[in-house]
C-alpha cells in the first residue's frame, strides 16, 4: 500500500530538466517526428513546462532539454496559465510582419530585434494526439516560430549578423567556463 502511494508521488512529481546553453551542438540536431503518445510523452510535455515556469521562459523546444522530438511547449499568457503544447507543427500558411524583441532559455541574457511573419497558421496534434491547427499573430506567432526552428537546429541568433552571434558566442563561452560547465 505504501509502496503504491509512493509510486504515484513518484511517477507524478514533476523536474526542472538541464537547458542546453548556445554553442552547444547538440541544439543543431533536427529532431525526429513523434510517433506515439504515451505516459513518458506526457510526463515529458509537463517536465518541459515546469523548467519552462521556473525559468521564466515563455515557450521551450524538446530540443533544448536534449530531446530530440516533435514537441514543443508556449505559454505566452500574462498569468502563465494557459499552456499550448504541440507535437510534430507544421506551418501552413503565413504572411506579414513582426518584430520583436526575443531572447531563448539556450542564449541566456541576450536579446535582439528579430523580423518574423506576423501571422501564422500551424497544424499539428496537441498533448493528447488530436490533430490541431493554431491560428497566430504577433507574439505567439513569433514564439511558435522560434520553437519550431529549434527542432529544426536553428536559433535566434543565426538571423544575426556573423559578428553579433560571434559576440554572444564568446560572451556564452566566458559564462561556462566561469560556471564550470566546460
Ligand atoms: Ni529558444
Amino acid at each position: 500500500m505504501f509502496i503504491y502511494i509512493f509510486n504515484i508521488i513518484e511517477e507524478s512529481a514533476l523536474s526542472i530538466l538541464t537547458i542546453l546553453e548556445f554553442p552547444d551542438e547538440r541544439l543543431r540536431k533536427i529532431a525526429k517526428p513523434v510517433k506515439s503518445i504515451d505516459s513518458s510523452i506526457q510526463k515529458l510535455i509537463d517536465d518541459m513546462l515546469e523548467t519552462m515556469y521556473y525559468n521564466g521562459g515563455i515557450g521551450l523546444a524538446a530540443t533544448q532539454v536534449n530531446v530530440h522530438l516533435r514537441l514543443l511547449v508556449i505559454d505566452t499568457s500574462e498569468e502563465k496559465d494557459a499552456p499550448i503544447c504541440l507535437m510534430n507543427p507544421e506551418i501552413i500558411h503565413k504572411d506579414g510582419e513582426f518584430e520583436y524583441k526575443e531572447g531563448c532559455l539556450s542564449v541566456p541574457e541576450s536579446y535582439e530585434k528579430i523580423v518574423r511573419p506576423s501571422h501564422i497558421i500551424v497544424k499539428g496534434l496537441d498533448r493528447n494526439g488530436v490533430e490541431t491547427e493554431i491560428e497566430a499573430n504577433d507574439l505567439l506567432s513569433t514564439c511558435i516560430q522560434h520553437e519550431i526552428d529549434h527542432l529544426d537546429g536553428k536559433l535566434f541568433v543565426d538571423y544575426l549578423s556573423p559578428l553579433k552571434r560571434q559576440r554572444i558566442k564568446t560572451k556564452l563561452e566566458k559564462m561556462h567556463r566561469l560556471e564550470g560547465k566546460e
